[in-house]
């Protein structure tokens, strides 16, 4: 029981299938830990399928409409979260997804709606998250990044990266700015993950990701979760400003010595 007496948001905490999305397994990971989690989504439907997964193994978890690029909304699920169980200890910032192109390619309405759905909602998120941390004593905020966010990436996805990297920098100035109200940020970069995120991709790149990394082995929403579990559990209370990647060491390799792992 790590997160016994914490109460969590996870945001986009359902699955767009057909396998669990980070949102959704650490959602279930934190209540399996102890946490009461409020369990954000755009699509109630999924985030009801988690609920019943926890509530399935005795969990305790509640559903939430929201669509975290409206700043309303925002609030609207953090005072939903304070009005339910009284209080606000670990923020999951999930959502994420869309933003493909190079930037010669750009259209401007896709270009805002990437930067909405990926780095506003979480900036809004955060914004009405802090009072009520501080009101809690203190608190861990999560964001989800991505590799793509610290290098360039495998496809032409220009607005998803910028504000991929844009979450690596949210999460260190609000490290800063309020590490002493005892906010702590951290930042989670999955790497080639299997995830609903990438369920479409052939078999062929499905293999191509997973031999890409030194590991050579295949990750999964879990492993993000676990490291979620680490992050927002008192564990981790000297850990703040930084950027994890989980990604099988990925980002450890030179580009040759990834070339080695495909021939
Ligand atoms: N799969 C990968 O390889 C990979 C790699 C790096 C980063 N990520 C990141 O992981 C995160 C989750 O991706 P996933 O594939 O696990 O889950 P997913 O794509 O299934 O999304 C989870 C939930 O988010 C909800 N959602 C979408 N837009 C929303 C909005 N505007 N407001 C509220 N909810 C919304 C969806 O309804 C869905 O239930 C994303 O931020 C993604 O960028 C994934």
């Amino acid at each position: 029981m790590r997160l016994k007496d914490k109460v969590a948001i996870v945001s986009g905490a359902g699955t767009r299938g057909p396998m669990p999305g980070t949102g959704q397994a650490t959602a279930i990971l934190y209540a399996r830990q102890g946490a009461k989690v409020l369990l954000t989504d755009l699509d109630l439907a999924r985030a009801e399928e988690t609920r019943a997964s926890i509530a399935a193994e005795g969990g305790t978890a509640s559903v939430f409409q929201a669509d975290v690029t409206s700043e309303a909304d925002c609030r609207a699920m953090i005072e939903a979260c304070v009005a339910r169980y009284g209080r606000l200890d670990v923020l999951f910032n999930n959502v994420g997804g869309i933003g493909a192109g190079k930037v010669s390619e750009i259209e401007e309405a896709q270009l805002d709606r990437s930067l909405a759905v990926n780095l506003k909602g979480a900036i809004f998120t955060c914004k009405h998250a802090i009072p009520a941390m501080i009101e809690s004593g203190g608190g861990s905020i999560i964001n989800v990044s991505s590799i793509d966010g610290l290098r360039a990436g495998w496809t032409p996805n220009v607005p998803y990266a910028v504000a991929k990297a844009g979450l690596a920098q949210l999460t260190r100035v609000t490290a800063v700015h309020h590490g002493r109200e005892n906010i702590r940020a951290n930042c989670i970069a999955p790497g080639h993950l299997y995830a609903p995120f990438v369920a479409n991709i052939s078999d062929e790149r499905r293999e191509l990701r997973r031999k890409a990394g030194p590991l050579g082995t295949e990750g999964d929403a879990w492993d993000v979760a676990w490291a979620a579990v680490f992050l927002a559990s008192d564990e981790s209370r000297w850990i703040s400003g930084a950027v994890l990647p989980i990604d099988g060491g990925l980002l450890a390799a030179t580009p040759l010595a990834v070339y080695d792992n495909l021939i």
